[in-house]
């Protein structure tokens, strides 16, 4: 009897220990434990002892049942866990893996202009400069003529940040690339010949206004510079631009905190062919910036003074010159990232914008 149940409880141990499967190890419970198993069969001769007998086999059956019971429920156990294991390493995804896809991108129109407006205005003789687009009051507005109670602050819907430092100067995100105006005439001395283009933000938002948008900023520094360097300036650009070969600019008289004289600039345009034009091919007129002559005070707040240098500024909505010259006229989409949009109004990376190959794709 002895042998028999030591060798029993190998045999089923070593079972257990073979299970390579909650089914195969459901089987070896069954065949030992069972309502007919084994170890039951054994357990059942127990009530047919003697005493005696009863005294030395009973602990010896229980033991070797316990023994049994414990196996089952830790090798149970096991599997389960192993079989988790293969699953999470089977469903585990490696993100930094490469995408099986090729790249559906392409270079946004935003993007594409930017490149045509850089490349346009470097052979020039322009800077491109960048800033912050976490901006301070001092910089979006103050420096730029409007202080605290100017009436102008309120045309543009700004955007405060929450948290604010310390001190009196309060973070905004920026209403337009005029900061620019200033942080580079802090930093630099003139002549200054600088572009910024950037992102701005303003509270709007319909067909024709995000709350994000992008802006381009220019603006020359010097001595005796005059709004007809601005006039031909901005001719040379629309005319690179859009290329065409003449152009017809409308100069207004209008109003900017930070110019004196403020001028918004509209372009001459024929609906015939769709592009700027000049003379009497121009049937309507589209408002494309606003510029003028850097006001004194302007000049002055960074340091530089007025009676020496004097220069112009214009400020100019990329987005709208990429509607202008590509054909779209909702500008929402633009910030969608709808892969069928870019694909339809996207550039190819190789389009890269040069005077001499051509600055539009
Ligand atoms: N910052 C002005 C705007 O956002 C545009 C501008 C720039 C006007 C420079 C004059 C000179 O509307």
């Amino acid at each position: 009897m002895t042998t028999d149940t030591d060798s029993l409880q190998a045999d089923i141990l070593g079972q257990i220990a073979d299970a390579a499967a909650p089914e195969a190890l459901e089987t070896v419970r069954v065949a030992a434990m069972g309502k007919s198993g084994s170890v039951t069969a054994l357990l059942k001769t127990l009530g047919g002892m003697s005493p005696e007998d009863r005294q030395v086999q009973g602990p010896r059956l229980n033991g070797l049942r316990e023994a049994i019971t414990a196996a089952l429920a830790a090798r149970k156990t096991a599997l389960e866990s192993a079989a988790l294991d293969a699953r999470l390493a089977a469903e585990r995804q490696d993100m930094t893996l490469p995408v099986a896809l090729p790249p559906q991108g392409s270079i946004h129109p935003v993007s594409q202009v930017m490149d045509e407006l850089a490349e346009i205005f470097a052979d020039l003789g322009f800077t491109v400069v960048a800033g912050p687009e976490i901006e301070d009051d001092w910089h979006n507005f103050t420096a730029l003529n409007m202080p605290e109670s100017h009436p102008a602050r309120a045309m543009h819907d700004t955007f405060y940040v929450a948290e604010q430092p310390d001190g009196d100067r309060k973070l905004v995100l920026r209403t337009h690339t005029s900061n620019l105006q200033i942080r580079t005439m802090m930093t630099q001395e003139p002549p200054i010949r600088i572009i910024a283009p950037g992102r701005v933000y303003r509270s709007d938002s319909d067909a024709t206004h995000t709350p994000m948008f992008h802006q381009i900023e220019g603006m020359v520094i010097d001595k005796g510079t005059t709004l007809a360097n601005l006039r031909w300036t901005l001719e040379t650009f629309i005319k690179a631009f859009f290329e065409v070969d003449d152009v017809t600019l409308r100069f207004r008289p209008s109003y900017f905190p930070f110019t004196e004289p403020s001028v918004e600039v509209d372009v001459g345009y024929s609906s015939k062919t769709n592009k700027p034009a000049s003379g009497d091919a121009v049937d309507k007129w589209l408002e494309v910036l606003g510029s003028g002559m850097v006001h004194p005070r302007v000049i002055a707040a960074c340091g530089l003074d007025p009676t020496v240098y004097q220069g112009f500024a214009f400020g100019c909505g990329i987005d709208r010159l990429a509607m202008l010259k590509y054909g779209m006229n909702d500008l929402r989409p633009f910030f969608d990232a709808d892969l069928r949009w870019l694909k339809h109004h996207g550039f190819s990376a190789f389009d890269v914008p040069t005077l001499s190959g051509g600055v539009s794709a």
